[in-house]
């Protein structure tokens, strides 16, 4: 079965065809970062009318890169959320207009989800497994089931990790997207310039949770405090220092998790998960299976969407065309979980 996934939740405008939830036939990102580099962040405004724009130029190439026809796809599926409310209405709008027009099944994607089947395009994982979420919104670390049925354990109390990275480069004008940036500087630095400090979190009920916040305002207010004796505050030392504090509180949680519960299987998924330290730093534990995504599939991009739709539609479940996009998932963010 040939299914087409549309991803248009922040400022990736991607389309993919995929086979059967594992052969990538097509898979096109556009991405608006030039749009919005100007910003030093998402515009959604201008994100959403992008996605207007874009979006049949976008579907006509991934069709044309997968060599297929329109009436060759057996269901279409669409980030629904969570994500900017105008961008996500756009490709949801859109996959419900094809799947209308070709009479074809049809399913909204929850994104998470959708990034944690990124690296079963790739590889055959078997469930249960340990799940590690990290984009520019989220921060999870859960159990997944299934490929629909995850159980969050943690997940941040203020500020996502990619968040933490993008606000710190925004701050000393590193570049845009930060977390690349950082990352790329953070290689050619010194990780023990600055010692930044551990988050603080109250114990008890949410030991696996997350707080990027207080380590963001004292990269960003307060660094001549965290400097070493004679280290220099190169971008390269405050990268790297930074970096490593940032990755190690979700390696530490991540790790804490895996012995709680008995799972040695790790599958990471989210923007973060291109981060050269964390994906050196997981791979160094023999004691653990870590699947991380190709970089390629890290960030935001149609084949995951594609992929993971494959298997509900594999067991008979659609949606209706009355499917309205969400912003915001409960489930994911503290305050609003009802555990
Ligand atoms: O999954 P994604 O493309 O979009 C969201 O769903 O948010 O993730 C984007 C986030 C941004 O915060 C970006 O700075 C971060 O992922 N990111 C990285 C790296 N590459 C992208 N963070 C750390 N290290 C990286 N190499
Ligand atoms: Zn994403």
């Amino acid at each position: 079965m040939l299914v087409l996934g549309i991803e248009s939740s922040c400022d990736e405008c991607s389309i993919a065809i995929v086979e059967d939830g594992k052969r990538i036939l097509s898979n096109v990102v556009a991405t608006q970062i030039p749009l919005h580099r100007q910003y030093q962040g998402v515009v959604p405004e201008i994100a959403s009318r992008t996605h207007t724009q874009w979006i049949e130029g976008v579907a006509r190439q991934a069709f044309a890169d997968a060599g297929v026809a329109p009436a060759q796809i057996g269901g279409i599926a669409a980030t629904f959320q969570p994500g900017l409310i105008g961008s996500l209405a756009v490709g949801l709008s859109f996959a419900k207009a094809m799947a209308f027009a070709l009479s074809v099944p049809f399913k909204g994607i929850n994104h998470m989800l959708a990034h944690l089947y990124a690296p079963r395009l790739v590889a055959d994982i078997a469930y249960p497994f340990l799940g590690l979420l990290v984009s520019g919104g989220h921060s999870i670390i859960c159990v997944a089931e299934d490929f629909d049925k995850v159980r969050v354990l943690g997940t941040t109390i203020d500020d996502a990790v990619g968040e933490a990275f993008d606000k710190v480069a925004k701050h000393y004008g590193y570049g845009y997207p930060g977390g690349q940036v950082i990352d790329d500087l953070a290689e050619k630095g010194d990780d023990r310039a600055f010692r930044f400090p551990a988050p603080s979190l109250h114990k008890g009920d949410h030991r696996y949770d997350l707080s990027y916040s207080g380590l963001k305002t004292a990269v960003i207010h307060h660094l001549d405090s965290y400097r070493r004796d004679g280290a220099p505050a190169t971008p390269e030392n405050i990268c790297a220092s930074f970096r490593k504090a940032a990755i190690d509180a979700l390696l530490a949680k991540l790790l804490l998790a895996a012995e709680d519960t008995g799972i040695s299987t790790i599958v990471a998924g989210g923007g973060v998960a291109a981060n050269a330290y964390l994906r050196r730093s997981l791979a160094a534990r023999k004691d653990l299976a870590v699947h991380f995504p190709p970089l390629a599939l890290c960030g935001d991009n149609g084949a995951m969407v594609a992929g993971i739709a494959y298997h509900y539609f594999a067991r008979g479940e659609t949606d209706g065309f009355d499917l309205a996009p969400q912003s915001r998932v409960p489930i994911f963010k503290r305050g609003l979980n009802p555990a």
